[in-house]
């Protein structure tokens, strides 16, 4: 059965570096979801954040000269401002630094504590600081490298408080049991083959060889692994363990509520191993979905500043719209699997989908329902032309496949399905040539229906696509005559919803781009940073 409400959350970001392409890319799918989910009608609580402790924040500060705690207020800022650019509907935004949430983490431990989870002892072994993990001998070979980022790994030793991973393996075995637990299954049967068959070795919990981070009440000379600290923002930012605790009910103890965090591939075993055995040593509900998306590469691989190839979404956003950059995310690199940005793949793709085949079918549409009717739509009229039923069959299993894909989080099959009506749709025009038929009074009914036909998919494109066209979405309304009220999801299926409107011409949607310009300048963005 359908759950009634989601709670959809990304990882709370690092404020080590300003954020980039890689970190809007998660933050706007998950966007995307959300606004989905509320258009059709269901509660969607949405959470983003920073991740502000650890060792690798205190000495990106030092560094700096500042204190942390400056460094981090300067750089969760422009997190905040990068979501408001972006138009990300985030409902909270949490940073661990808040009271409201290191507070909880002090009682997360002291449980952990009480409950006999966790037991004094010495790390010996390899520390990853951009990656905050540990590693053994074997996992860094004898190049003593980190396997997930490739760089070169400390030698630890201090004392610190281990948590038993054995003790709560069961619920992660029985957990992986069910078929959406994690997705894609392949990261998955990863964890399994990696770490859980060589066997789980009890994972350091606090840290004592640095001071930025929580404190535990009980030995304050240990602070917070950051990793515990990170992952209990998802209940924090609910209120859980405070007194006013209406959300964490409501969205994630309420059975009602489906649980989905979105992370990148690189912190899979944080969320799908230790995780859940954190929650169940609290005895507190698993997540419904871990959903792994992909990381954004560059050509030259993973984007780093010692490179030069980071790309800052700001720039492209001020050039080229919010809502293309959104686009090329959501479209470009299917969720779930890796990708590549380059500029050429950048502009090709709004010079195709939305210049060519979204925007060319508005504009050809709205000019000739002017052009043949005086701007009046007229009324939609069933089978009239040989095409006519397919396309009206298409727009309803396009309605249906995209509702089902967004409830998968198959984001980016969504969207392939609604270009590809109304690339459809563009075809329909010249298989109808609406100009022979405007030459012949006998044909008036097939062009009238034409007409309501196209307009009616303009309605359902602009209609599945709002969650990413938040701005361009509503120009299409505007161009075909729908007031906000109409233009509503609960009137996706009304094929007469646009009858009787009064079309408007208006600016091209999206400005055709210059390509040989436009990959230059794209390309300039990579260099300079
Ligand atoms: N702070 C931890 C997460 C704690 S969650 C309880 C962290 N932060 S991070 O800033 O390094 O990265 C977080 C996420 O940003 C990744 O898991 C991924 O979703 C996203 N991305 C960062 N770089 C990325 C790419 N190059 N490509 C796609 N997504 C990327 O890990």
């Amino acid at each position: 059965m359908a759950k009634k409400r989601f709670y959809i959350t990304t990882p709370i970001y690092y404020p080590s570096g300003n954020a980039h392409i890689g970190h809007a890319y998660c933050t706007t799918m998950c966007d995307i979801f959300a606004r989905n989910k509320r258009m059709r009608g269901y509660e969607c609580y949405f959470l983003t954040g920073t991740d502000e402790h650890g060792v690798k924040i205190e000495k990106k500060a030092q560094e700096a000269g500042v204190t942390p705690q400056e460094y981090v207020d300067g750089i969760s800022e422009q997190f905040k401002k990068l979501w408001k650019t972006m138009e990300i509907s985030n409902d909270d935004f949490i940073r661990t630094t808040e009271e409201r949430h290191w507070t909880i983490i002090q009682k997360v431990f002291s449980h952990m504590i009480k409950n006999d989870d966790v037991y004094l002892g010495k790390y010996e072994g390899w520390y990853c600081t951009p990656c905050e993990s540990f590693w053994t001998d074997t996992q860094v070979g004898e190049n003593h490298l980190c396997p997930d980022c490739g760089r070169p790994v400390q030698k630890e030793t201090e004392e610190c408080y281990f948590f038993k991973t054995q003790k709560y393996i069961d619920v992660v075995n029985d957990w992986y049991k069910l078929p959406e637990s994690v997705y894609p299954i392949s990261r998955k049967n990863e964890m399994i083959n990696t770490f859980i068959k060589p066997g789980l070795s009890d994972l350091c919990v606090t840290r004592t060889s640095f001071k930025w981070g929580v404190p535990l009440l009980e030995n304050p000379k240990h602070v917070s692994y950051v990793w515990v600290d990170a992952l209990f923002n998802y209940l924090t930012a609910l209120g859980y363990g405070t007194s006013h605790d209406e959300l964490y009910k409501k969205y994630w103890e309420s059975e009602d509520s489906e649980i989905i965090h979105v992370i990148g591939a690189d912190i899979t075993r944080f969320h799908t191993i230790y995780w859940p055995e954190f929650l169940a040593s609290m005895n507190l509900r698993l997540p419904d979905r871990v959903f792994v998306h992909g990381l954004i590469m560059m050509k030259d691989g993973k984007m780093s500043k010692s490179k030069g190839n980071v790309v800052s979404p700001y720039p492209l956003v001020e050039k080229y719209g919010v809502d293309a950059v959104r686009y090329y995310l959501a479209r470009e690199i299917i969720f779930g699997e890796d990708g590549t940005f380059t500029p050429e793949q950048f502009i090709d793709r709004i010079n195709n989908d939305l210049v060519n085949n979204l925007g060319n079918l508005l504009s050809r549409t709205v000019a000739m329902v002017i052009k043949y009717f005086d701007g009046v739509v007229p009324g939609f009229k069933k089978g009239i032309n040989p095409k006519d039923n397919e396309l009206e069959k298409l727009a309803e299993e396009t309605i249906k496949k995209n509702e089902e894909d967004i409830d998968d989080l198959h984001i980016t099959e969504a969207y392939i399905e609604v270009m590809n009506m109304l690339d459809v749709a563009n075809k329909y025009i010249e298989e109808n040539a609406p100009w022979n038929l405007a030459k012949d009074e006998t044909k008036k009914e097939n062009l009238e229906s034409v007409m309501s036909h196209l307009i009616y998919t303009l309605f359902v494109g602009a209609k599945l696509l709002e969650p990413i066209l938040v701005n361009k979405s509503q120009e299409i309304y505007r161009q075909i005559g729908l007031t906000s009220e109409k233009a509503n999801y609960k009137n996706i299926h009304d094929i007469n919803i646009c009858n009787g409107n009064k079309v408007t011409k208006g600016e091209s949607l999206f400005p055709r781009l210059n390509v040989a310009e436009e990959v230059k300048y794209v390309a300039s963005l990579m260099k300079n940073n």
